[in-house]
């Protein structure tokens, strides 16, 4: 036991090793920025777009595809807003442009990585759900969260593959959660990396917050956003929309539930929101993957 406790990996090891963390592209930013704009307009966020043409391509090609059922091929981004709404282009342009990111901190480790971001967009899609039924006032903002809150596991991934893979393999063979094998291995935990990312991002306090405090029961009692957050990430993995290594029966402390003070019939259509989520994670998986092979 010793022995072990000797090599496990400190933040500070994590930090030494990254180096220099990829930057947020620049169109996130600007997209996050419009968000805490009250004043901002679907025209600003078409203005954003337009500027990056692969995105604005995989935005094109997102919205034409069969998930939308749209009924006549859109050629044009306003119109595009116009019908699937400002929210939704929103969450589009900050998946792609996250999964972009994600991408190049995981490297090359694809099988992973399709499972991570699916777990990734199917907490964001229940966190703007659970955000919206709760009238919060940034369901965007719920929506980063979900989608950023298990980021530390892609940076153990991308940086310490073997170690991060000694950890999968534990969870796999004890029927653990990532997050109850991690402590072999990693001192920090990937919450408490992911906190770090966020912060050095400069995203805001409340998202870097909830991300840290994301597997600590009961560390919601005066937050929402952590309530929420550890609610959807129970919902994805009850689901089987889990990353890899998360593994034995998905625990839940029920007073989270008791915390957002939603009806019971609620919880339940959250659950079943999972597949339905799910289903547009791949499709920006598609997307995205394709334009990434036909770069190389
Ligand atoms: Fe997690
Ligand atoms: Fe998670």
């Amino acid at each position: 036991m010793a022995k072990q406790a000797k090599s496990l990996i400190s933040l500070q090891d994590v930090q030494r090793r990254v180096d220099t963390l990829p930057t947020l592209p620049e169109i996130t930013t600007f997209v996050m920025n419009l968000l805490e704009d009250p004043d901002s307009s679907a025209q600003d966020v078409s203005n954003v777009i337009v500027r990056d043409a692969s995105l604005s391509a995989q935005i094109m090609k997102l919205v034409n595809s069969a998930y939308f059922g749209l009924p006549q091929k859109i050629g044009d981004l306003n119109r595009a807003i116009a019908l699937l709404g400002y929210g939704r282009i929103k969450n589009l342009v900050l998946s792609l442009s996250l999964i972009r990111v994600f991408r190049a901190i995981s490297k090359k480790q694809r099988e992973d990585f399709a499972r991570f971001w699916e777990h990734s967009a199917v907490v964001a899609g229940l966190m703007k759900r659970v955000a919206l039924r709760l009238g919060l006032e940034d369901p965007e903002q719920a929506f980063l969260t979900g989608l950023l809150h298990d980021v530390g596991k892609i940076a153990m991934l991308g940086y310490f593959p073997k170690e991060y893979g000694a950890v999968v393999k534990a969870a796999e063979e004890k029927k653990l959660s990532f997050a109850e094998a991690e402590g072999a291995v990693f001192s920090c935990g990937h919450a408490g990396i992911g906190a770090w990312m966020a912060r050095s991002w400069n995203l805001p306090a409340e998202v870097a917050g909830a991300i840290e405090r994301h597997h600590d029961e009961g560390a919601w009692d005066d937050d929402l956003l952590s309530a929420a957050l550890y609610f959807a990430d129970f919902a994805a993995r009850s689901r089987e929309a889990a990353c890899a290594g998360s593994c034995g029966a998905a625990r839940f402390d029920e007073r989270a539930w008791t915390r957002l003070g939603l009806p019971q019939e609620d919880y339940f259509e959250m659950l079943s929101a999972v597949d339905s989520e799910r289903a547009i994670a791949d499709v920006i998986l598609q997307v995205t993957g394709a334009a990434e092979k036909g770069a190389e």
